[in-house]
Order: C-alpha cells, then structure tokens, then sequence
C-alpha cells in the first residue's frame, strides 16, 4: 500500500472503493450520504486526491486544510461550480469532471422535464392518485402543444445540443444562446438560430437552460428576464439552481405569467421553494439529470480514471484547469 492518502466522500457508482482502498490510504469505507463539512475538512487533511460529488464544497478552507499534498479533485459531476477552480488553479491543484458520459441521460431529462410541463403530468399523475377522476373531461387538465414551436435553448454545449437534436422529432423550431456563437457549420447541423438572450425569451414556446453555473450566468433569468417570455411558455432548468430566480418563477407561475416550469435543480438544495412546491404548474425533480444507472457507473468509471492519472502524473481524461 501507499503511504498517499485519498478521500472518497460517498460510495458512488463505478468507483471501485476496495480496489483504491488496497492501493491508498483511504480510512474507513465511504458512508451513503453526502459527508458531513467536519469529517470531509478533516479527512482531507494531507490528501493526495479527492474524489468528490456536486454536494461537496472544495473552497479555499478545504483546500488549505489538505496542503500542499493535494494534486487532484476528482468530480463526480460535470459542473465544477462546487469547486473553487481559481483557487485550485494557483495551488497547481488539477480538477476534472465527467462531461460526455451524462449528456444523453441529461438531454432526455430536459425533454422529460418539457413534455411533462407542457402536458401537465405531474398534476395529472396526483389527480389521478387523488381519487379526483370522475370521468373523461374535454376541459380538464388542457395543455401546450409542443410539436412545431419553438425552443430556446440557453447553453449550446454538448447537452444544450443534445437537446437540439432531441427537438427534430417534435419538428420545432430551434433558438439558442451561448457566451459564444457556435461556428456557422455547427448551427447548420443543428438547425439553430443564434438569438440574443431577451429575443429568445420573448420568441421561444419552450425555454431550456443548459449553462454553466459561473458568475455571469448567476441570476440569469431574473424577474425582468422572466417578464420578456410568453404566458404561454413553459421553463425548463437542467443546468443549476442559481442561473434562476425561483421566487420569481413561482410568482410567474402563481399570476399565471408562465404557463409551467420544468426543474430538475434548485437554489438551495435539497430544499425547494415553497411557492413552488405549492404550484401545480410546476413540475419538480430530485437533480435527476445524470441518473440512469449505465450513466451513474461510466460517470464513477471516469471520476476514477481522472483521479489515478492526476496521481500517476498522466494526463487526466477530463481535466478543467
Ligand atoms: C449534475 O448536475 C452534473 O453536473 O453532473
């Protein structure tokens, strides 16, 4: 055995744990939950390598209490935003994550997330197990088509993409925005229009967010932004919490300014807003994106190999910095 010292913060599909525990010092077998702040600082402390989840805050203190030991963040995630990068960066501290893995399971969750909202599924669902179905009703339970509108998609990276390509079979229109124009060739394939962000808002049936949680997507639909779409848009959010302001998509919801909303994050999780849970318009996800159990095993396969190639001195499959 090494004398390096890891810490793997919760048993996590794929991760091979006795496999890594015979190589380094690992303590005692990771727990089901998301470790406790106390434990990860001082399990930390003089680690070579950390293989962590999106719940797992690796800031400034965490990263001084490891030391100068500490070569690599591993993240079971794609977004990072749970990671001080910067930081890690001018502490010659490598981060990775899992892209590529996840886009298709969290692609189909954005569509999930549409459709349900649009045809009012999770309000259905409840009526049904309500005991509330007295009988076939042309009024009840009406909503928004989907096939031939049109969809702004907020984020075209890979996932925003995915979506794109998801849309064809509905025949919709496709809108998008991203800090970058993607290269004319790429729009071409995915048949999507660059728009700026309030022009999209205000055209698009079905708004999707697949941005990166970074400082300027931080509160990027407000209630201003909210304002500029339809009554009779839907929202979807398969990117983080905080790119939304969740109490102004609840009063939206709740003034019947926006017609559903689709969430699968949220600002302060686990908990959701409480005019949210309280709106039927809403249809509200446990952070499913990535979770199809194939997806969850190659995210933990490629946490793993991101975490000995650091400390074997390779090149990282996915680093970040
Ligand atoms: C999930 O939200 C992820 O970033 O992988």
């Amino acid at each position: 055995m090494e004398r390096r010292t890891i810490v793997v913060t919760r048993r996590l599909p794929g991760v091979p744990w006795d496999d890594l525990a015979k190589r380094f010092r690992a303590g005692g077998p990771p727990g089901e939950g998301t470790m406790p702040r106390e434990e990860f600082l001082a399990r930390a402390r003089g680690a070579s390598g950390i293989l962590c989840t999106l719940a797992d805050r690796v800031d400034a203190e965490l990263m001084d209490a490891a030391g100068l030991s500490l070569v690599v963040v591993s993240n079971f995630a794609v977004g990072v935003d749970n990671v001080d990068v910067a930081g890690a960066t001018r502490r010659g501290i490598r981060v990775c994550n899992t892209p590529d893995v996840l886009t298709d399971a969290t692609a189909d969750l954005g569509f999930v997330l549409l459709l349900s909202a649009a045809r009012k599924v999770s309000d259905a669902d409840r009526f049904v197990r309500a005991g509330g179905w007295t009988g076939w009703d042309p009024w009840g339970l009406l909503g928004v088509p989907v096939a031939g509108k049109t969809l702004g998609i907020v984020g075209m990276g890979k996932i925003g993409a995915g979506v794109a390509r998801r849309s064809r079979g509905f025949s919709m229109k496709v809108l998008y925005h991203n800090r970058r124009r993607v290269p004319p060739s790429e729009e071409a394939g995915l048949a999507a229009s660059y728009r700026d962000l309030d022009a999209l808002l205000a055209e698009s049936d079905f708004v999707v967010l697949c941005v990166p949680l970074t400082p300027e997507t931080r509160g990027l639909i407000s209630a201003e932004r909210l304002g500029r779409m339809k009554r009779t848009a839907v929202l979807v959010n398969i990117a983080r919490g905080e790119v939304v302001d969740e109490e102004a998509v609840a009063t939206a919801l709740a003034e019947g300014r926006l017609f559903g909303a689709g969430l699968d994050v949220y600002e302060k999780e686990p908990r959701v807003h409480p005019k949210l849970l309280a709106s039927p318009s809403a249809v509200l996800l446990p952070h499913l994106g990535s979770a199809t159990g194939e997806t969850r095993e190659a995210m933990g396969r490629l946490a793993t190999e991101n975490l000995l190639a650091a400390l074997d001195g390779r090149e990282p499959p996915c680093p970040v910095n």
